[in-house]
C-alpha cells in the first residue's frame, strides 16, 4: 500500500528518501516520487512501476544544503497508476503526499474547480495542496492555512506538505493511516512505518489519530483538537539485519524457512514446562467472558478460522469469526460479555482495524494478536499478543500465519488453564506437541527439490482445489490464497465434505486436487472423499504422512502424533508448492502483481 517518506535537514535528501521508499517497497506500489525543497530551489521527479525508474530519473540530481522533503510510493486508489496521478502533487508552489483516502475530495475538488482552479491528476490528495494554498493566498500564513485544510479533510489520512512559502518546515497530519516522527540530533524524519528510518533515527514518536502540526529547526510542534500538545519519544531499535534475504532467491523463501526458528521466538517465556504464561494479559483479563469474536482479513482470517476449531474444542467457550470488511457493516449484535480479538500482521489493515474501533465504541474488551509493536491496531487494543515473526517483506504472508497460528494455538490453551478446563494430561500433550513444531516446521533439501520436481506438472489446467477438513479445511483456504496470490493461477480451498455438494462437477484430469490428509484427523473421512475424486479422473497431489495409492503425486509428511504438528508440516508443503509453481511461471514472487502488503484503506 501507499508509503510516505520525509526530511528536514542537511543530509543528502534525495538518498534518504530513495532508500526509504525502498525499504517501503515490499508493501506494494505502481508508482514512485519525491520533491525537493533547498532554498528557492525546488525539484519533483515521479516515475511509474519500480523504484529503480525514480532512481534512474534521479541519477543526475543531488541535493546539498538544508532542505525540506517528502516521498511517497502509491498504489493506486483514485485514478490509474500514471506519472500525473503519482505523488508528490504541486499546487503552485507546494506539494503533498498522502496516504489513505479523502473521502470528501469530489465536494472539495468541485468548489475548487468553481473557483479557477486546475486539477492535473485523478487523485483524492491533489485537492489538499489545492485547498490549502487557497487559504495561503488569503493569509499568507502558512500554518493557519495548513490547518484550515485539514479541518476540512473527511476520510483517512497520513500527509505531508511542503511549500515555497515556508521553505523551512514540514507540515503534517495523521488521521487514521499510520504516521511516526524520527529524530536524530536536529535532523526529523518522517514515514509511514519505522522501517525506512531505522538505523537512521534514534528516537520515534507515532502520531496519535487527530494530530498534526509542523516540524522546523529539528523541533516538532504538536496539535490536537484540545489544542498544543506535548509528547514523549520513545527510543528506536537500530537492528535492520532481518530485513534481509540471507541468501534466499526471494524473502517469501527466507520467510518460510525462517519459520522453524521464529516459532521458537513465538513460544519463548510463554510456554513452561507444563504451564502456559502470558504475561501479557491480566490475570483478571478474560472475567465474565463468555464468547470470542475474532476479526481479520486474508491470511489473518484463515488463522481465525483454524482457531475456531481450538478455542471450542479446548476452551469450550463459543467462537466465532468475521470478515473485517464484511463485519463492520452487517450491524453486528455485540455483547460485552464477548473479547473482541483481532489478528493482523501489519497492524495497519484498514477493516481490522475500523472493526476494532466500533466493537470498542461497543463496549468491548479487545484483543490483539499483531506482528507489529505500536502499529494501530496494537494501539487501539486493550492487550496484545505480539507475534514476534519479525519483519515480514513477501507480500504473500507465510511466517505470519504459522506464528498467529500458533498464539491463538497458546491463547487456547492459557484460557483453558486459567479457567481450569483442561486436565494436566491434556494440557501435558499439547505442550509436548507445541515443543515440537519448530521440528515439523523446518525445509529439508529433499522436501523442496522434490516440489521443485514436481511443479512442473501444476503449471496448466483450469484450476486448483486444495482440500481438508476441520482445521486442515482452513489451511486448504490457506494453501489456495498462497497459490493464488504468486502464481496467478484459480485455486480454491474447500471443506473436502463438501466437493459432493457441486465442485465435484469440475473434476477431470485438468483439475489439481491438493488433499490434506492428516492421520490425526478424520484420515477414512477424507480418504473417500479423494477416492471420489480420483474415481472422476481428477489429478490428486495427496500430502498424509499414510502412503495412499491413488495419488497422482504423494508428498509423505513425518509428523503424525499431533494434528497440530500435522498441520504445521503440510502448511510448508502448501507454501513450498505455491512458491515453486510460481518461480517457474516467472513471477514476481516478493511482489506480485496488483497485491499491497498492508491494505490500509477500505
Ligand atoms: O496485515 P494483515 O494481517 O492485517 O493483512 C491481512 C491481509 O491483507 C493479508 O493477510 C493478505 O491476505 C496477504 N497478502 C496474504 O498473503
Amino acid at each position: 500500500m501507499c508509503g510516505i517518506v520525509g526530511y528536514i535537514g542537511t543530509k543528502e535528501k534525495k538518498e534518504i528518501l530513495l532508500d526509504g521508499l525502498q525499504e517501503l517497497e515490499y508493501r506494494g506500489y505502481d508508482s514512485a516520487g519525491i520533491a525537493i525543497i533547498e532554498g528557492v530551489k525546488l525539484n519533483n521527479f515521479k516515475a511509474i512501476g519500480k523504484l529503480k525508474n525514480l532512481r534512474e530519473k534521479t541519477k543526475n540530481y543531488t541535493s546539498d544544503g538544508f532542505g525540506i522533503s517528502i516521498g511517497h510510493t502509491r498504489w493506486a486508489t483514485h485514478g490509474k497508476p500514471t506519472e500525473l496521478n503519482a505523488h508528490p502533487h504541486l499546487g503552485a508552489y507546494s506539494y503533498v503526499v498522502h496516504n489513505g483516502i479523502i473521502e470528501n475530495y469530489q465536494l472539495l475538488k468541485d468548489e475548487l474547480k468553481s473557483e479557477g482552479v486546475g486539477f492535473l491528476s485523478q487523485t483524492d490528495t491533489e485537492t489538499i495542496v489545492h485547498l490549502f494554498e487557497k487559504y495561503h493566498n488569503k493569509s499568507n500564513k502558512a500554518f493557519e492555512a495548513f490547518e484550515k485544510t485539514i479541518t476540512k479533510l473527511e476520510g483517512a489520512y497520513a500527509t505531508l506538505l511542503i511549500t515555497e512559502a515556508a521553505a523551512d518546515t514540514i507540515f503534517f497530519a495523521k488521521n487514521g493511516s499510520p504516521m511516526l516522527i524520527g529524530f536524530d540530533k536536529n535532523e526529523v524524519y518522517f514515514a509511514s512505518s519505522d522501517t525506512p528510518i531505522i538505523g537512521k533515527a534514534t528516537e520515534v514518536y507515532y502520531l496519535e489519530d487527530g494530530e498534526y502540526g509542523y516540524a522546523k529547526e529539528g523541533k516538532i510542534t504538536l496539535f490536537n483538537s484540545d489544542g498544543k500538545k506535548k509528547f514523549t519519544k520513545q527510543a528506536l531499535t537500530a537492528n535492520k539485519a532481518l530485513a534481509q534475504k540471507d541468501g534466499y532467491r526471494f524473502f517469501m523463501e527466507k520467510e518460510i524457512y525462517e519459520q522453524s526458528r521464529i516459532i521458537s521466538e513465538t513460544m519463548m517465556g510463554r510456554i513452561l514446562d507444563d504451564t502456559i504464561a502470558l504475561d501479557e494479559l491480566d490475570a483478571n483479563f478474560f472475567d465474565g467472558i463468555s464468547a470470542l469474536k475474532i476479526c481479520a482479513c486474508g491470511t489473518s482470517y484463515h488463522s481465525a478460522l483454524t482457531s475456531a476449531y481450538l478455542f471450542e474444542r479446548i476452551t469450550k467457550i463459543r467462537c466465532d469469526i468475521e470478515i473485517a470488511s464484511e463485519f463492520r457493516y452487517k450491524e453486528p449484535l455485540l455483547t460485552d460479555d464477548t473479547l473482541f480479538i483481532t489478528i493482523s500482521q501489519s497492524g495497519e489493515t484498514a477493516d481490522t482495524l475500523e472493526a476494532l474501533k466500533m466493537a470498542k465504541r461497543a463496549g468491548l474488551r479487545s484483543l490483539s494478536i499483531c506482528n507489529v509493536d505500536n502499529s494501530s491496531i496494537v494501539r487501539e487494543s486493550d492487550a496484545t499478543i505480539l507475534t514476534r515473526a519479525g519483519i515480514e517483506k513477501g507480500v504473500a504472508s507465510t511466517k505470519a500465519f504459522a506464528t498467529q497460528t500458533m498464539v491463538l494455538w497458546i491463547l487456547a490453551l492459557y484460557i483453558a488453564q486459567e479457567r481450569k478446563s483442561i486436565s494436566k494430561e491434556i494440557l501435558h500433550k499439547e505442550v509436548d506437541a507445541m515443543i515440537h513444531t519448530p521440528k515439523a516446521l523446518i525445509v529439508t533439501d529433499t522436501l523442496h527439490e522434490k516440489l521443485h520436481r514436481l511443479s512442473k506438472r501444476y503449471l496448466h489446467g483450469h484450476g486448483f482445489f486444495f482440500i481438508g477438513r476441520d482445521i486442515f479445511f482452513p489451511l486448504a483456504l490457506e494453501g489456495a490464497l498462497k497459490l493464488k496470490e504468486i502464481s496467478y493461477l484459480h485455486a480454491e480451498g474447500y471443506p473436502a465434505g463438501e466437493m459432493k455438494h457441486g465442485p465435484i462437477a469440475l473434476a477431470d484430469s485438468e483439475l489439481f486436487t491438493i488433499a490434506l490428509m492428516p492421520k490425526t484427523m478424520h484420515y477414512e473421512k477424507i480418504k473417500s472423499n479423494v477416492e471420489e475424486l480420483s474415481a472422476r479422473d481428477a489429478t490428486i497431489l495427496a500430502i498424509s504422512p499414510l502412503p495412499f495409492d491413488l495419488a497422482d503425486d504423494f508428498i509423505q509428511t513425518k509428523y503424525d502424533s499431533h494434528p497440530m504438528l500435522e498441520f504445521f508440516e503440510m502448511m510448508v508443503v502448501t507454501q513450498l508448492l505455491a512458491l515453486e509453481i510460481s518461480v517457474r511461471l516467472g513471477n514476481d514472487i516478493d511482489m506480485p502483481r496488483n497485491l499491497a502488503k498492508s491494505v490500509t484503506v477500505e
